[in-house]
């Protein structure tokens, strides 16, 4: 039998992802975290927020999976062991379920369900104004895999969509601006910013208080990115002065969202546990069985991520 894998994820117990590569690989030799055996074993290592350090103690591993599409939690271990390959998973099922989720909270602010939520406890028949379509204007900060998916999404209900990125993109039907230059302009044509870029050193802190300012009054702001790149007390405030209609947050800057949280009763905010797009052995595996053959056969590997930038 080849090296062992080693499952490190506090999330699910891997029974699943166990299966999966069976399937696909023959009879494994895999280990979760709590019974690892033999480190020198170890050969390709699964993982979703592993504990520093705890992949550098494997001396022969030659492949490291990040179990979601984000890598920034395998790159928050600064000890992990240079040279050694990081490939992340892509699972068209999580994509799609990532634009479900900014289409559901985008439509629910679009269309005033909340407040239709007040008039039906209050009993009170009371159409509201509304915006067109045509005229509620979408950002998407990160064109990616995910973001070009929400993109193309929104375009298609009639929503002028526009995305920022890196580097320059092209998309049909879509406005796109990058780069720090092209940040202030996407910023000031946006009443609903969809968040879905990746953390990293650059855009760490980037949803602040300069960053809300840009944005128009009334502006709604839906996070599935990571928590790190909302300053709380800054999307707090906007919210409370008025400037900002609201949030949808599903990444926090701790998780699970501590109890003592604003974030839970704010009756403009609305909280989910990290569940926008999650990751599903079913879909997501046949990379991963791919890139082990191709790790035990010297092949070039998919979906490599650089470990210094995170892309
Ligand atoms: P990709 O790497 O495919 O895309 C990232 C996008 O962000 C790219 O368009 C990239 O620009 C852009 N970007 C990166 N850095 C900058 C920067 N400094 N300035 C402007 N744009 C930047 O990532 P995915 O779409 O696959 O995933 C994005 C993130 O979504 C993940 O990293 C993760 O944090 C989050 N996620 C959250 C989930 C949830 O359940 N909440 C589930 C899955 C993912 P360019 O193309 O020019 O490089
Ligand atoms: C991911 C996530 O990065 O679930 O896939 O957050």
């Amino acid at each position: 039998m080849a090296g062992a894998i080693a499952y490190l994820s506090r999330d699910t117990d891997g029974v699943l992802w166990n299966k999966v590569l069976e399937a696909g690989l023959g009879p494994l030799d895999f280990r979760t975290r709590d019974n690892l055996g033999n480190k020198d074993e170890i050969e390709v290592v699964l993982a979703w927020k592993p504990d520093r350090g705890l992949i550098a103690s494997f001396p022969n591993v030659k492949l490291i999976v990040s179990l979601g599409m984000g890598v920034d939690h395998l790159l928050a271990d600064d000890q992990l062991p240079a040279g050694v390959p990081i490939t992340r998973i892509m699972d068209d099922g999580l994509v799609g379920q990532m634009s479900e989720y900014a289409i559901y909270f985008a439509l629910r602010h679009h269309r005033d369900i909340d407040k239709y939520g007040e008039s039906q406890r209050a009993k009170r028949w009371k159409p509201e104004d509304f915006v067109d379509t045509i005229h509620r204007r979408i950002g998407i900060t990160g064109l990616g895999t995910i973001g070009q998916d929400t993109a193309k999404k929104f375009t298609a209900l009639g929503f002028p969509t526009a995305g920022w990125s890196r580097t320059q993109k092209s998309l049909p039907g879509v406005e796109t601006f990058h780069g720090p230059d092209g940040l202030a302009a996407f910023l000031a044509r946006t009443d609903i910013l969809v968040n879905v870029l990746p953390l990293t050193r650059d855009t760490k802190g980037l949803l602040d208080a300069k960053l809300f300012t840009a944005l128009p009054k009334g502006a709604y702001l839906i996070n599935m990115g990571r928590g790190g790149h909302v300053v709380d007390a800054d999307l707090l405030a906007a919210i409370d002065s008025g400037h900002l209609a609201g949030a949808a947050l599903d990444v926090f800057n701790t998780e699970p969202l501590p109890e003592s949280h604003p974030y839970w009763t704010h009756p403009k905010v609305k909280v989910t546990p990290h569940i926008a797009g999650a990751t599903n052995p079913r879909t997501a595996s046949p990379g991963v069985i791919e890139n082990i053959k191709r790790v035990r056969i010297g092949q070039p590997l998919l979906n490599t991520v650089d470990p210094v930038t995170g892309y």
